[in-house]
């Protein structure tokens, strides 16, 4: 893999690029948020090439998709699905909806794979498939619900870059728009790697985005070959104060589940429980955090 971390940085290495074509430019954010974008796109095209991705999350945690559907997926007209993937949950939507669905990836293979489901799909005229840098969203459309599903924001690297992020989609929304997330929970999650980053931040060692509290960085071995994924961690507090900046009002939040989701998604009995379970469970206990957010 692309990434490197010396023991005083947290430091992406650029992939080599995938095609000849002149990447752009975006000024606005800073060179190590793109380069853990990068780093993001060649990790996913990876995991999604070798297939680990499917195997570990076979299908969309039940009570998301119900989440979805309980606030206004099934009225929607357009629904813009913010790092599908392969599309976990726009296929489903597909099914359940009468929704235009646009999905947006920065993997081409996670595109790729959702595009493969389609071709044998009744509604597949009512998917748009979008790559590459954010930009292409502008002048889009507007989107009535936007997805930001399954830890897609903690993958963007910094909060700068996060809230240039959220105000673009904020734009796309109108103003009865939905922003539905879910996000990683920092009290679940990577303990190690968290105390980790809060001795570098304690003993001033921390550098660029090492600097930001709830920035890690952990391996995962995919297809025998380790990777390191970029992640940043949320509490309830501080998904509401991100969004809040960016010109959302958290509505509702509640825990996405108890059990971790390749073990929900895995095992449907174990989802089934941890529906009922996970229903009784705070927010802020929950192995992810779900929110509904609006415009302000
Ligand atoms: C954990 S997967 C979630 C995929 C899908 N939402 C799901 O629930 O299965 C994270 C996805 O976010 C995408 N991603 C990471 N950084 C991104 C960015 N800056 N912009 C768009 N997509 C991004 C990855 O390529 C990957 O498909």
């Amino acid at each position: 893999m692309f990434v490197d971390i010396s023991s005083s940085t947290m430091r992406f290495e650029t992939p080599p690029a995938s095609n000849t074509a002149p990447q752009p430019i975006q000024p606005e954010v800073d060179a190590n948020s793109r380069q853990v974008n990068q780093a993001m796109k060649a990790l996913y095209d990876h995991y999604f090439a070798s297939h680990d991705y499917v195997k570990r999350y076979p299908q969309p945690n039940q009570t998301t998709l119900n989440f979805l559907l309980q606030h206004g997926a099934g009225q929607a007209q357009d629904i813009l699905d913010f790092g599908c993937g392969n599309g976990r949950y726009a296929l489903a939507l597909l099914h359940m909806t009468q929704a235009k669905l646009t999905g947006y990836d920065i993997s081409e293979t996670a595109l790729a794979e959702f595009e493969s489901h389609l071709e044998s799909l009744n509604g597949q005229a009512r998917v748009r498939l979008l790559h590459g840098e954010s930009a292409v969203l502008d002048h889009s459309g507007s989107y009535d619900m936007v997805l930001l599903l399954f830890g897609v924001l903690s993958h963007v690297g910094g909060q700068q870059a996060r809230q240039k992020t959220l105000l673009q989609l904020r734009k796309l929304m109108p103003h009865d728009g939905k922003l539905l997330l879910t996000v990683p929970n920092l009290w679940r999650r990577r303990p190690f790697e968290l105390a980790k980053a809060a001795w570098m931040r304690w003993t001033g060692q921390a550098r660029d985005l090492q600097v930001e509290p709830g920035n890690i960085v952990f391996t995962r071995r995919l297809a025998g070959v380790d990777h390191q994924f970029f992640y940043h961690l949320f509490t309830v507090r501080t998904l509401r104060l991100e969004l809040l900046a960016a010109g959302f009002e958290v509505t509702q939040v509640e825990a996405e589940s108890i059990f971790p989701e390749w073990l929900i998604t895995q095992h449907a009995w174990l989802g089934a429980l941890d529906a009922r379970l996970s229903h009784f469970l705070p927010a802020f206990l929950g192995y992810g955090i779900r929110a509904v957010a609006k415009r302000i």
